[in-house]
């Protein structure tokens, strides 16, 4: 009989990095996640102004580890540099902040890291699993439609630490080090214009009341975009206090804090969007790597485990894999 493969609840950039090393490995895996389709937070949303990336923005590289690993990104063609145009407002003044940093992206989108990533190996999308329990010998999990999957050999949690926690409750200290995490949420809105906005600005980190950042969509390489497309994120304390604000008056006010801080006429915008991420960014980083519970083999991993960032969560993947491997 076959062996049975591990399961690995979530295709954000730490499941499918863990995923990754387990299959390099030769264990088998299969993925579950919630939504239609993979990369999580790095997902770019379809929309009627084409792919939008509205979580991550770039990605920076500092591990050595991730570093190697975004150079093999770019041999496949997964991501390219992205150089914009950058600026910083602080207090209401606008200025150039041009620096060294190498900042990556997805091309032609964000989610082509996912793709890239998840390769051939078999996931269930929209599936959400809202339970993992071990009988005596294999992990069963079940979904929010009431449908039992497995067997498995191991669990590997890979999703935001509020949703984690519950899945975890078979080790109840696991469970209980994902609930203490808490995690800020980040409104992100998309506005585009049937006319260039006349700005050489292309990014812009923020230190105001509302905004945290703003980037024009098509300054990062490989994008088509039909019209001027901008992505405004709000900090996550003006987020927090307006958790429930309509979609609309969420629009309405940054295009309005938009228009204040860009050095140009901002007109109407033809296409606008907004999304809400519940659960975009760790109050605070950690230093666990990933969660083990090796007699039962149940393991997390995410950003939460590490820095908020693209790099912890595909580190945290790896070290749940390098924990899981090291039990076998
Ligand atoms: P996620 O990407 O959240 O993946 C978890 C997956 O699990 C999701 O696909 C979800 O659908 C799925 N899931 C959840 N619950 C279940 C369930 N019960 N069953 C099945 N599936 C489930 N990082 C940077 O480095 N640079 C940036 O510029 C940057 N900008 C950001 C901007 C925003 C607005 C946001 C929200 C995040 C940003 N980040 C940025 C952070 C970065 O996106 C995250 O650190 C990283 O993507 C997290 O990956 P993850 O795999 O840990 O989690
Ligand atoms: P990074 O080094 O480019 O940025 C880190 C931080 O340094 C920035 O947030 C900014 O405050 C500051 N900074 C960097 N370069 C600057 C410049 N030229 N001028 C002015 N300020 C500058 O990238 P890193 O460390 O990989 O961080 C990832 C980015 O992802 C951060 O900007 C972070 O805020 C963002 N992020 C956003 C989330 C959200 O929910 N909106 C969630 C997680 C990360």
């Amino acid at each position: 009989m076959s062996k049975a493969p591990i399961a690995i609840v979530g295709t954000g950039i730490a499941g499918l990095s863990a995923a990754q090393a387990l299959h390099a490995a030769g264990q088998p895996v299969q993925l579950f996640d919630k939504s239609r389709g993979l990369g999580g937070r790095m997902a770019s949303k379809r929309s009627d102004a084409g792919h939008l990336d509205l979580g991550t923005q770039y990605f920076t590289a500092r591990d050595r580890r991730f570093t190697e690993a975004v150079r093999q990104w770019q041999t496949q063609g997964w991501v390219a540099e992205w150089s914009p145009n950058l600026y910083q407002s602080r207090s209401g003044q606008l200025s150039l902040s041009t620096d060294e940093q190498l900042r990556w992206v997805g091309v032609p989108r964000m989610s082509a890291i996912a793709a890239g990533l998840l390769g051939d190996l078999p996931v269930k999308l929209n599936c959400r699993i809202t339970e993992a329990f071990r009988g005596e010998e294999y992990w069963k999990l079940v979904d929010a439609e009431g449908n039992n999957h497995g067997p498995f050999s191991q669990v590997i949690v890979a999703i935001p630490a509020p949703q984690a926690s519950t899945l975890l409750a078979s080790a109840p200290k696991l469970a209980a080090v994902a609930a203490s995490v808490a995690m800020e949420p980040t409104w992100s809105v998309a506005l585009g214009f049937a006319k260039p906005l006349e700005t050489s600005l292309e990014a812009c980190f923020v230190q105001d009341d509302s905004l945290d950042w703003l980037a024009r969509h098509h300054s990062r390489p490989g994008r088509d975009d039909p019209l001027d497309l901008w992505v405004l994120h709000a900090s996550s304390a003006w987020s927090r206090q307006h958790l429930d604000m309509a979609r609309e008056s969420v629009i309405e006010h940054l295009h309005g804090a938009f228009a204040e801080l860009i050095d140009c006429v901002v007109p109407a915008p033809e296409f606008t969007l907004a999304h809400r991420w519940l659960y975009a960014r760790p109050s605070q980083s950690h230093e666990w790597g990933a969660l083990a519970d090796a007699h039962l083999g149940l393991y997390a991993c995410g950003d939460w485990c590490l820095s908020g960032r693209v790099e912890g969560a595909w580190l945290s993947g790896q070290e749940a894999a390098r924990r899981l491997l090291e039990q076998l």
